[in-house]
């Protein structure tokens, strides 16, 4: 499979996975990994970077993480699912990386001002910190993944892993006599198709063409039995740079529904209102019947905005038109009381959580199965990274023999 179908994707060991996860995230990693061929890790490294004073948060929730993603549906037989530490490669190309990127590159991006601010109770001028958009660079180059499945806020660091990559390729894929070795490349691709390459390059070049640069991609694409290093060529040739070492990759935005929160604000650990995908169905139950409505309504008899209500925001989520419908109008009506609107939710949250829980049980009585799985991934992981390094090591001249 051709790098570019490849996502690469991390999440923080910092606590259990809820409903916030699994909307947000989880659903969309396995529906990508029958489209892409998937790599999904635990982000141990990356949790240290705020929380390195105690580590113990880490490792109780690596293995139980990769539980719940399995019990989520993630298909070790289709995605990779590893341990960012133990692909020691991360690191290597972490640093080979901070040697090219400008500290100013690192300073704007807008999480790094934003975290400092809202996490003020820790000290987080730390050298690590500041180089965690780095750190998550070199997890997707690594991989040479095409893209990456990330939220809204993360966008920035899919735009700063670009600028490092074209940076580094610009730096480095300059190889001795390459005009020569890339024209010799369009020539290998016959008369026609070298006369519509340098069309299309001419065209993009001169006229920043966007569609022809696709096609030109796609011509290349198509043709299979381009050596590695000569379609590499091509690729860097066609934008006027060297050899594209280092894809550049680019954000892939899950359109997820939200789910909120129990008290309408964001689903998180730190604002204790979430359902965890482990939760008993009686504390699941309990949690939703004594979640905040409408403060308008009072008594029954009053009628309710579901417009102010986080039970609306749920139902948006879990219910088809009719029961939206019963909603809207019972609310506004006082026409049903609330306890009466959180049943189809928490039906409906039950419902779904039931084939999780049962098979997040199945792993957790055999978490060697588990560890197996994890060793199986981390050696394939570790398989591509490796090659990438070979790739970079070379390309920076430092491979002494
Ligand atoms: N930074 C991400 C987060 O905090 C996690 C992450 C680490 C990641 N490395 C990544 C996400 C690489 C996508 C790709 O949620
Ligand atoms: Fe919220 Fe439903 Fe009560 Fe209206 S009836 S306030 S939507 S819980």
């Amino acid at each position: 499979m051709a790098a570019s179908r490849r996502v690469v994707s991390g999440m923080r060991p910092t606590g259990a996975l809820h409903l916030g996860h699994y909307h947000g995230v989880l659903k969309n990693w396995v529906r990508l990994q029958h489209e892409y061929e998937s790599f999904y890790f635990v982000a141990d490294w990356h949790a240290l970077t705020t929380v390195y004073e105690d580590t113990a948060v880490i490792a109780a929730s690596v293995l139980d993480m990769v539980v719940d993603w399995l019990a989520v549906g993630l298909n070790p037989g289709e995605a990779t699912l590893f341990i960012q530490s133990r692909v020691p490669e991360h690191a290597e190309l972490h640093l080979l990386l901070s040697m090219i990127t400008p500290l100013g590159w690192l300073e704007r991006v807008p999480s790094y001002k934003d975290q400092q601010e809202k996490l003020a109770g820790r000290d987080l001028s730390t050298y690590g910190f500041l180089g965690y958009p780095l750190l998550q660079t070199a997890d997707v180059l690594c991989y040479k993944a095409g893209f990456v499945p990330v939220g809204e806020d993360q966008v920035a660091h899919i735009e700063l892993s670009r600028e490092v990559a074209r940076r580094f390729n610009f730096l480095y894929g300059r190889e001795p006599g390459y005009e020569q070795k890339a024209e010799a490349a369009v020539k290998k691709l016959g008369r026609k198709n070298a006369t519509l390459y340098n069309d299309l390059r001419r065209q993009y070049l001169e006229t920043g063409d966007a569609a022809a640069l696709e096609k030109a991609r796609a011509l290349i694409d198509a043709r299979r039995n381009i050596s590695l290093g000569d379609r590499e060529r091509l690729l860097g040739h066609l934008e006027g740079g060297g050899k594209v070492i280092l894809p550049e990759p680019h954000p892939l935005l899950t359109h997820a529904s939200k789910v909120p929160g129990l008290d309408g604000e964001k689903m998180s650990k730190s604002y204790n209102n979430t359902i965890s995908l482990r939760e008993d169905p009686e504390v699941v139950e309990k949690k939703l019947r004594t979640m905040p409505t409408d403060p308008a309504r009072v008594r029954r008899s009053d009628p309710g905005d579901p417009d102010k209500c986080p039970v609306w925001k749920f139902h948006e989520i879990y219910s088809g038109d009719e029961v939206k419908k019963w909603v809207q109008r019972g609310c506004r009506s006082a026409g049903i009381g609330c306890l009466e609107c959180k049943q189809p939710v928490i039906d409906a949250v039950l419902k779904e959580l039931k084939p999780i829980r049962e098979r997040s049980l199945e792993y957790q009585r055999d978490p060697d199965n588990v560890r197996a799985i994890l060793d199986k991934g981390c050696e394939k992981a570790r398989d591509v990274a490796r090659e990438t390094l070979e790739d970079v090591r070379e390309a920076m001249g430092l491979v002494y023999r």
